[in-house]
């Protein structure tokens, strides 16, 4: 039976354009909502933005409009944002909604008659840009002990949810229930501050005369709700208009508790304690999960509209991919812990995992596929010389996954130990290759070359379907270029535990075998390495581009004209002998595009000793002919101690067409 799973972000104020902590949960919510639609749970992913307050009210006045107007302007940064971002989220919910209103005044009404709701007079320490009352022993040299801010001191009426009455309750709820809060230093946190304080009561109300946007009370109309009363209660209202059949008879209680409420480690007050009591109150299942995620700071400094280094993830997502931003929230820290942002960190996560990692083992795959088989896939079909390291690759790949696929991992949210693993399989199918040789098994092992690429092949098809939470675009590529499309159409419609028609394995397992042979297909690069030029080049280039005249006077050369020369790294897909010639080779070289290169290395060379191998090329050499052989470029070699010339390769493996600097 298919489970349901409903996972949340907070709702976002709308006084503001979203930023990459705004970004961070909401991505991390779509990999939770992505991966149980793959497990063939009824999902239900809700995000939203929260519209009542001060801060809105504020920030419309300051724009000379009305609030909803306001409010009506700035969703859409939100909703343009999860659409650029690849977000899947089943619902949009606005806390204007009149279903979510409607729900709210019940709600409350709910709570006056059964008595949790009374009518106090009332004096505190109050931060308007919060929103919050402080008791004086909050206070921090007289400010408030968040923002640190000045407070000022209120007199007056309101309606106080009696929250004080459930913190043994709630205690205990969190003492027995292990994983309510997560992670645990966080439900230490709270459990620490419910044990060393009495839990006052909660003021729900705001007088209309100092706040009129907000939702009225239904049972006294000089007063407006709280915001955050409002704002908690949007994740049950959607249960109850927004979520898949929602209106369907019977389905009202179907949603609620959520599994996962995701939120910043600044909010989680308000949800542990306002929301755990709230429901208590009104006698509600509570969430079966509540987490807190970090902050992150750009460049080891707070972000802040004041020091101006905001970072905007549209602009990120268009320079860099919105896969490539998702792959970087989760891989770059634990989920739970503060990070730190940098375009430098970005671009390196780029380079290494994504372009050298993933990018290169497709299209070395790719070419080797169309080389060596024209492209078809299928199992061998008896015992091949390299057995013993296909089943090693194949072991090591499918306990990787299986790992991955834990569900204690995902339950706690292990985002980075699950994208570890998936590398797994990445790392163990580049050194399969290095270790199989194929180049070398296709001169005489035909049937070996077919164990290595079907191998790899598998890696990469679990590989797709185990990225598809996190980068949906990305996996989308690779099913598509592993030739899966045609068996089934996207990887959206997998799921991993259903068995496909007479197959008994799973999706991502390793025997999952469609109607083979299936053939494959080179599509774009996945991910262009990224090259990084910082202030400080820029800088050095101009320098040099100065000392360049005094340089042209000596027997030296500047570095801009080093720059000039341009060079990369080859790979030998074929070699031969020149005719009549012993000395000169005639060589086809991929450095990223196919090249014939000439060289005089035959008495130290075998044609069949190149094949294979990376070499270092000088790709923008004048072409030339050598015994009527067009030579596109020039390979380097030392002069080896009796004369003979000595290729020069790289220490590790490179991507062929990577320049040389
Ligand atoms: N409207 C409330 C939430 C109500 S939920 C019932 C709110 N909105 S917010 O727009 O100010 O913030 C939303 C989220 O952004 C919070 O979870 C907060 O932790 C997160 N972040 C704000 N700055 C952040 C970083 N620098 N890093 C990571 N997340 C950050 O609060």
């Amino acid at each position: 039976m298919n489970k349901k799973f409903y996972v949340t972000t907070p709702i976002y104020y709308v006084n503001d354009i979203p930023h990459i902590g705004h970004a961070y949960t909401t991505v991390a919510a779509d990999i939770l909502a992505r991966h149980n639609r793959l497990l063939g749970n009824e999902v239900f992913f809700l995000t939203g933005t929260d519209e009542h307050g001060q801060k809105v009210e504020k920030a419309a006045r300051e724009k000379n409009r009305f609030p909803k107007e306001h409010a009506d302007i700035m969703v859409r940064n939100f909703m343009d944002l999860w659409k650029k971002l690849n977000i899947s989220n089943d619902g949009f919910i606005r806390t204007t909604d009149d279903a979510h209103i409607r729900t709210v005044q019940g709600l409350l009404q709910m709570l006056l008659d059964r008595g949790e709701i009374e009518r106090r007079e009332y004096s505190g320490w109050y931060c308007t840009p919060d929103e919050r009352f402080w008791t004086e022993k909050d206070l921090l040299d007289g400010k408030c002990p968040d923002c640190g801010r000045p407070v000022e001191q209120i007199h007056e009426e309101n309606y106080f949810f009696l929250m004080s009455k459930y913190q043994e309750r709630l205690i205990e709820y969190i003492e027995k229930n292990p994983a309510y809060i997560l992670p645990e230093t966080r439900k230490n946190e709270v459990l620490g501050f419910l044990r060393n304080n009495a839990l006052g009561d909660l003021c729900i109300s705001r007088p209309k005369q100092r706040l009129s946007w907000g939702i009225p009370l239904p049972f006294d109309d000089n007063f407006v709700t709280y915001v955050w009363f409002d704002a908690l209660v949007n994740y049950f209202s959607a249960t109850r208009y927004l979520a898949p059949d929602a209106g369907k008879a019977g389905q009202g209680d179907f949603w609620w508790p959520s599994d996962h409420h995701l939120v910043g480690k600044d909010i989680l007050t308000t949800h542990a304690v306002y929301w755990s009591t709230m429901l208590m109150a009104l006698n509600l299942p509570l969430p079966v999960n509540i987490f807190a995620h970090g902050w992150w700071t750009i460049e080891g400094k707070k972000m802040s509209k004041s020091l101006g280094n905001v970072v905007d993830p549209n602009a990120v997502a268009e320079k860099y991919g919105a896969d490539a931003l998702r792959y970087f929230l989760v891989r770059e820290v634990p989920f739970g812990l503060d990070g730190d942002y940098s375009e430098d960190a970005l671009i390196n996560r780029i380079n290494t995992d994504l372009a050298n990692d993933l990018g290169n083992l497709l299209s070395r795959f790719l070419t080797m596929a169309e080389k060596y088989s024209a492209g078809e896939i299928g199992a061998p079909e008896k015992q091949t010389s390299i057995a013993s390291l296909s089943e090693e690759h194949k072991d090591a790949c499918s306990t990787a996954a299986a790992d991955s696929l834990l569900e204690e991992n995902w339950d706690y949210l292990r985002f980075t130990h699950i994208l570890d693993r998936i590398w797994d399989i990445i790392r163990a199918s580049n050194n399969y290759i290095a270790q199989t040789e194929p180049w070398k098994l296709a001169r005489n092992d035909s049937e070996a070359v077919k164990d290595v690429l079907y191998g790899v092949w598998n890696a990469l098809r679990m590989s797709a379907v185990l990225l598809y939470p996190f980068m949906p675009d990305t996996s989308e590529k690779l099913w598509r270029q592993l030739g899966l499309s045609s068996l089934k159409e996207d990887v959206a419609g997998c799921v991993f535990e259903a068995s496909e028609k007479g197959g008994k394995a799973t999706i991502f397992e390793w025997d999952w075998r469609p109607a083979c042979p299936v053939k494959v297909s080179k599509g774009d690069q996945l991910f262009p390495r990224i090259e990084k030029k910082n202030e400080e080049e820029k800088k050095e280039l101009q320098a040099n581009a100065a000392g360049e005249k005094a340089a042209s006077a000596q027997n030296v050369i500047s570095i801009n004209d080093f720059a000039k020369l341009e060079m990369k790294i080859g790979k030998v897909l074929d070699a031969e002998r020149v005719k009549k010639s012993d000395k000169l080779l005639k060589l086809q070289v991929d450095t990223g595009e196919m090249r014939q290169v000439v060289a005089g290395i035959g008495k130290a060379y075998a044609p069949e000793d190149l094949i294979g191998k990376k070499i270092v090329v000088v790709t923008n050499l004048q072409p030339a002919k050598l015994m009527g052989n067009e030579s596109n470029g020039m390979l380097l070699a030392a002069t080896g101690r009796d004369g003979t010339p000595v290729i020069l390769m790289p220490e590790r493996d490179v991507e062929e067409g990577s320049r040389i600097k």
